[in-house]
C-alpha cells in the first residue's frame, strides 16, 4: 500500500490538468464503448453497474468490489491500479484511459 485514494485522484487532476469530476466517471463507467473487445464493451461486463457489489471475470472467477468504501484495499496501490486499468481500459476501449478518465473513474469509485 503506497497511496490513497484521495492522492491517486490528485496525481491524475495533476496530469490531466483539471479537476475529477465523478458523475463523469459514473458515467464512463456506466456506458457502452466502442473499439475494444466486443465481449467487454462497457466496465459493467465484469464489475457488474454497482462496484459496491462483487463482479465476476470472463473465467467466472469472483472480482471483489471496486469500492473502498467496501473494499479498503482498493485504490491503495499505484502499482495494482495502473496494471489493471492499463489492461481493463484496453479490453473495453481498445486504448489505454487518459489521466483525465482515471482522475474521474477513481474520484467516482472513492465517493461510493
Ligand atoms: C481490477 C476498473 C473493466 C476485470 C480493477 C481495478 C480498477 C478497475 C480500478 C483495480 C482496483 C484496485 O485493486 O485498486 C475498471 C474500469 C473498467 C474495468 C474503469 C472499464 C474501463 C473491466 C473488465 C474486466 C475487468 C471489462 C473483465 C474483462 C478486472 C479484474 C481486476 C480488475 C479481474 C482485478 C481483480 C482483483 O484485483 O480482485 N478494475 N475495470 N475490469 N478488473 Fe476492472
Amino acid at each position: 500500500q503506497d497511496t490513497s485514494p484521495a492522492q491517486l485522484i490528485a496525481t491524475y487532476e495533476a496530469e490531466a490538468g483539471r479537476a475529477a469530476d465523478p458523475a463523469a466517471g459514473a458515467a464512463f463507467f456506466m456506458a457502452d464503448h466502442t473499439g475494444g473487445k466486443p465481449e467487454t464493451p462497457s466496465c459493467t461486463s465484469c464489475h457488474t453497474r454497482d462496484p459496491r457489489s462483487p463482479g465476476q471475470a470472463r473465467t467466472g472467477k469472483v472480482i471483489e468490489p471496486l469500492a473502498p468504501s467496501v473494499n479498503p484495499v482498493r485504490l491503495t496501490e499505484t502499482k495494482e491500479v495502473e496494471k489493471w486499468l492499463g489492461r481493463n481500459c484496453d479490453s473495453v476501449l481498445g486504448r489505454d484511459c487518459t489521466a483525465a478518465e482515471k482522475a474521474d473513474i477513481v474520484a467516482w469509485l472513492a465517493s461510493l
